[in-house]
């Protein structure tokens, strides 16, 4: 049995078999054709803090795939009565065949996970969120490394510049794990005080990632550019001070320019525009963030597609 609690729990070569997984999902959804292999199979989610888009991903994901999904949140379970977390894991993973969880601290989904009879998957938490890296990365290969029949070249994200301009998230340590895992190197610009911690984010490998004061410096030549918001949930006492820390790290035309030419933009929403991103950058056509939501669901279904059953052919 597989977690999936943190981008590096996979290798480089596990990614390339899910996204082209991905990309034979995401056919089919759109023919409208019918693949139903969780049958039966239910996937019960968790959610510690709000969301939208992995909500809808999940669920509807699941639906598609023939399963059922129970969906329980602090407000309306026992978690947010101190039942505690193992006990909660123990009960819930007799019961259903999967989890996805999206709570605060890391160390609560690992928790989970050690008393869980079922996979477990991050669904974001303080520290990390690899099913939208994943989303980001198969949206990425769409564009540059997929031919017309949705064969998927691993290559196309070889040497690549990622520019990271914001917060040292959850996020940004995602996008390092993905970096020392598939081979680019991420270009960090956060304000002082926001950076990015190497032992947090998990990387071990000092080259995935470079360090630039200035956030025009970081989108130099980048292939794609990508950004956050610039308080994430679980922060919110800190908005004001974020919010004057922050004024210089929106992606705005001028970075754009920057960046190469044909450069992608990316987000994982949801986004505050005038904030860390210009309306005219989201709105504009180097902008794919509308693929990269809905990427969440194609991923995701190839994901609980391999935990629950493993490779296909
Ligand atoms: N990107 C993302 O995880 O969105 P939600 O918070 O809406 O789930
Ligand atoms: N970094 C953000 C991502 C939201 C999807 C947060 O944690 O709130």
């Amino acid at each position: 049995m597989r977690h999936y609690l943190q981008f590096k729990d996979f290798r480089a070569e596990e990614y390339a078999y899910l996204f082209e997984r991905a990309a034979i999902i995401k056919k089919r959804f759109k023919n409208y054709e019918k693949y139903q292999p969780l049958a039966d199979r239910t996937l019960a989610m968790i959610f510690e803090k709000a969301s939208t888009r992995t909500r809808v991903s999940f669920e509807a994901g699941m639906y598609q795939m023939g399963g059922s999904v129970v969906h329980l949140t602090t407000g309306d379970s026992q978690l947010g009565r101190a039942e505690p977390i193992e006990d909660s894991a123990r009960v819930i993973s007799r019961m259903v065949d999967i989890v996805m969880i999206r709570t605060f601290e890391q160390s609560k989904i690992e928790r989970f996970a050690a008393h869980s009879r079922v996979p477990v998957i991050n669904g974001l938490t303080n520290e990390y969120h690899p099913c939208q890296i994943l989303a980001d990365l198969f949206t990425f290969i769409e564009q540059r490394g997929m031919d017309r029949r949705g064969a998927v070249d691993m290559d196309c994200l070889k040497g690549r510049v990622v520019a990271w301009v914001g917060d040292g998230n959850n996020m940004a340590n995602t996008w390092l794990q993905a970096a020392e895992i598939l081979g680019f190197t991420v270009h960090v610009s956060t304000p002082s005080g926001y950076e990015i911690d190497p032992q947090v984010a998990g990387v071990k490998n000092a080259d995935c990632y470079k360090v630039f004061k200035d956030p025009l410096d970081a989108c130099r030549g980048a292939d794609l550019v990508t950004t956050d918001v610039w308080t994430s949930m679980g922060y919110e006492a800190e908005n004001e001070a974020r919010r004057a820390a922050f004024a210089d790290w929106c992606v705005d035309a001028e970075m754009m320019a920057l960046a190469k030419p044909d450069a992608l933009f990316m987000h994982c929403l949801p986004a505050h525009r005038g904030e860390e991103v210009s309306a005219e950058v989201i709105d504009g056509p180097q902008s794919v963030v509308w693929d990269e939501a809905e990427n969440r669901m194609h991923v995701q279904k190839a994901l609980m597609e391999y935990l629950l059953i493993g490779r296909i052919g």
